[in-house]
């Protein structure tokens, strides 16, 4: 059997949210224990960002945030190699490659270019392409294994028909990831009852303050019609068992504020040693950036070798 390679990404766009954590970042750090034969690229994907961060600071900032954001929540640099998308340029170089045997329709069946069109008229050319820069990160590694949340099974799955689409035309050169989802988690919802997503403004930070997680979960929205507020509870879960959830519900039927109030309490419980985490390993700014460097370096040896190959097989080298 083929060695277990398992890849995963997150955008430099704002501070993750407990959405982020539970969906998909909780199981990178996991993998450390459950999964140690395998290797493991966590990738910070700021050109996938540069679409909505368009400032030079703010990239530099979130960047930065981020790295320490994965070490906080316990990723060992030494069994997972972390890098930057942008450091190793063979992604943009293949995504290229892939552009010319991907056909304009077929990206404009994805559900995120079409979401974005109906919001936007104008979009970049980068979010249109975004799918094909996410095939090209995936596939350079030999990726078997791509932890994720519901929302990206889409661009997995492009990521699956891109591989078979190049294997077609020019020899069997790429192996075909396969998305994992956790059950129950694969969309956390926000404090609305939607998907908790960055861009609607309805999260909770992963590395929140006691302040912010109460002005969040006071303003999760609540429906006065029932005994059990829904929305409340559906967050609850992620840090209590149904056992425990039902005997709490139970016991305070229609007592929005109480049941809000044990809902911070579990919250911060969880978040506290996350935060102080964060705040001692902020002390040594140099650490994120010879982490990052070290990743690039490890991601680079795989990236370029993998590049080599494609380049034979389109009869460029
Ligand atoms: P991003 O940055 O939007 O989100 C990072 C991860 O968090 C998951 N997620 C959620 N999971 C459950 N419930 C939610 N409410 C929720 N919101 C977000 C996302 O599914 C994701 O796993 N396109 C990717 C980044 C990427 C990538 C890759 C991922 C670029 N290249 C290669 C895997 C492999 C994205 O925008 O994630």
């Amino acid at each position: 059997m083929s060695k277990k390679i398992i890849l995963s990404g997150v955008q430099p766009t704002a501070r993750p949210h407990i959405g982020n954590y539970f969906g998909a970042m909780k199981q990178f750090v996991n993998f450390q224990t459950t999964q140690p034969d395998a290797e493991k690229f966590f990738m910070i994907v700021d050109y996938h960002a540069l679409n909505t961060v368009q400032d030079a600071a703010q990239m530099k900032q979130f960047t930065y945030d981020l790295a320490l954001d994965y070490l906080a929540i316990g990723l060992d640099p030494e069994h997972s190699t972390l890098f930057k998308q942008s450091d190793v340029s063979a992604h943009t170089e293949l995504a290229w490659i892939f552009d010319t045997i991907i056909t304009m329709p077929y990206l404009m069946r994805a559900h995120a270019f079409k979401d974005a069109e109906a919001k936007n008229k104008e979009i970049s050319v980068g979010t249109f392409n975004y799918p094909v820069l996410m095939a090209a990160d995936i596939l350079l590694y030999g990726t078997t294994t791509v932890p994720v949340g519901q929302d990206q099974k889409q661009h997995v799955e492009y990521s699956r028909d891109i591989a078979q689409k190049f294997n077609s035309i020019f020899g069997e050169t790429f192996h075909l990831p396969e998305p994992m989802i956790m059950e129950h988690v694969g969309t956390v919802p926000g404090i609305d009852g939607r998907k908790m997503s960055k861009s609607y403004n309805n999260t909770i930070p992963l590395f929140a303050t006691r302040e912010e997680i109460t002005k969040a979960v006071m303003g999760i929205v609540t429906d006065s019609g029932s005994d059990i507020p829904t929305n409340v509870r559906a967050i609850h879960a992620l840090f209590k068992s149904e056992t425990e959830l039902t005997a709490l519900y139970d016991a305070n039927k229609g007592k929005y504020k109480i049941l809000k109030e044990a809902l911070i309490e579990d919250i911060d419980a969880f978040i506290k040693p996350l935060r102080e985490r964060r705040a001692e390993l902020a002390q040594d700014p140099d650490r994120v950036a010879q982490v990052l460097k070290q990743g690039a370096v490890r991601a680079n040896e795989r990236a370029q070798a993998k590049l080599i190959e494609v380049k034979k097989a389109i009869g460029v080298l």
